[in-house]
């Protein structure tokens, strides 16, 4: 009984707008979902009359916090074994010489799995509770990454990658055969039958699947109802190709749309050089944008205004974008997309980087969102599932020091100089617990 019925008593935080945090101090779950929430005092009230005789009762400490699970909204599984090499050429190079031949290695489904069910721990360690991957071109071995993500209990959409258009590495297939098995692999995790993971239609780019592709992708997204993921705008050089090659086409963005693959259930990542026209027009299609600040510095991409994304009520999310991105934690993509905004405001003079609660948001509910999950997961409220993470600031071991001083008021001010710490100088040892559908999958407490 105790593992399905749980309370957790403390610090419990989450956002319930970008700017604005919202605290509780108890959360009661059962069968994984949240059916309780409230102060201290309800809690105290509520335990009295024996509310929580069957559960589980977790009592945090005064240095934990009970926060949302990280949503990756964009990452290359296959990528993770070039994790922080090859990062001195621009995209288009990096891609031939070092991405396409590592990912056509994956024709061999036992490499395959092998490094899948690392990068599946790797990401929970981190506290990513919720991933969105790209795989590679095979079906059986990106298979093999859902099953990972089934088997860690990770929730994930994932994504067969799909290219028709010819590269050096010969990493590509012909659209028929590329059509049949993209239906294929979406019917088999589908087949999986597990809520928590879900197949996502992957053109790589419009430099990789040409209009024929993209339209008949467009059309099984439609039919089973599933997301789409691609990139957009990443890098000069690129989107002037793209223009090349689609020369009834306005913009990048016009590509995509003349393909038909624009709707609220696409994840665009990078989107750093959109036009005024662009922004409108994903705005308009309700397309959202998978930030990767590690990665467009790394590749020397540019500098992505997300600032001015969400002014234009664009839906933003984090991306590691491993290994073009150079960290697979999402605690650094919080720091670097602050980074990013304020070297950008540094420029124009201005008063418009994102804080650390705008960059919290980001990494939970703004990632959630831009998944189409926020019904299940991103903050804490009653009816959705618990996705977790059970943080202990000053654990031993960690970076963060604790020195008995502080200038906190009150309880809020103590909650949030604790978050605030976490945000700027945690890492993975201070995620102690992680919780998936109220299912523990790390535990070091
Ligand atoms: N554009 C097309 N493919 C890729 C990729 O694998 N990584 C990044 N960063 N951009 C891409
Ligand atoms: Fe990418």
């Amino acid at each position: 009984m105790s593992e399905i019925k749980k309370v957790f008593v403390g610090a419990i935080i989450s956002s319930s707008s970008p700017k604005v945090l919202s605290y509780a101090g108890y959360l009661c779950t059962e069968f994984g979902k949240i059916t309780k929430i409230g102060s201290k005092e309800e809690y105290n009230t509520l335990s009295k009359s024996g509310a929580f005789k069957d559960h589980q009762v977790i009592i945090l400490k005064s240095e934990q916090l009970l926060v949302p699970g990280f949503v990756d909204c964009h990452t290359h599984a296959p990528q993770f074994p070039n994790i922080g090499v090859g990062l001195d050429l621009p995209l288009l190079e990096w891609l031939d010489k070092y991405t396409f031949p590592l990912e056509s290695q994956y024709k061999d489904t036992e490499f395959a799995a092998k490094v899948y069910d690392k990068v599946v721990q790797r990401l929970l360690k981190n506290g990513t509770t919720t991933a969105c991957y790209f795989g590679s071109l095979h079906v059986d071995s990106t298979l093999a990454l859902a099953k990972s993500a089934i088997k860690h209990g990770q929730r994930a959409l994932v994504g067969k990658v799909s290219m028709n258009i010819k590269n050096d590495t010969g990493y590509y297939n012909e659209t028929a055969t590329e059509l049949a098995q993209v239906e294929s692999f979406v019917q088999k995790v589908l087949g999986f039958k597990n809520d928590l993971v879900q197949p996502i239609v992957t053109p790589r780019f419009a430099l990789s699947c040409d209009k024929d592709l993209m339209t008949g992708l467009a059309s099984i997204s439609k039919k089973y109802g599933c997301g789409v993921q691609s990139h957009i705008s990443e890098n000069l050089k690129e989107i002037e190709y793209v223009l090349q090659i689609n020369p009834s086409c306005t913009s990048y963005g016009d590509v995509y749309d003349k393909s038909e693959i624009l709707s609220n259930k696409c994840i665009m990542a990078h989107a750093i050089h959109l036009s005024t026209e662009e922004i409108a027009l994903l705005a308009a299609k309700g397309v959202s944008i998978a930030h990767c600040p590690a990665s467009n510095t790394r590749l020397r991409s540019g500098l992505c205004p997300v600032r001015k994304y969400l002014d234009h009520n664009l839906c933003v999310g984090l991306g590691t974008d491993v290994s073009g991105g150079d960290s697979a934690s999402i605690l650094d993509a919080m720091r670097r997309s602050m980074d990013v905004s304020t070297h950008l405001d540094l420029q124009s003079g201005g008063d418009g980087a994102i804080s650390w609660l705008e960059a919290f948001y980001l990494a939970t509910m703004g990632g959630a969102k831009a998944l189409n999950l926020e019904q299940k997961i991103g903050n804490f409220k009653v009816g959705k599932e618990l996705d977790a993470l059970l943080i202990d600031v000053y654990a031993a071991g960690g970076q963060i020091d604790q020195y008995h001083y502080s200038v906190e008021k009150n309880d809020e001010d103590y909650i949030n100089s604790l978050l605030q710490r976490f945000i700027y100088l945690g890492d993975d040892r201070n995620i102690v617990q992680v919780f998936v559908k109220g299912v523990v999958v790390k535990d070091v407490s």
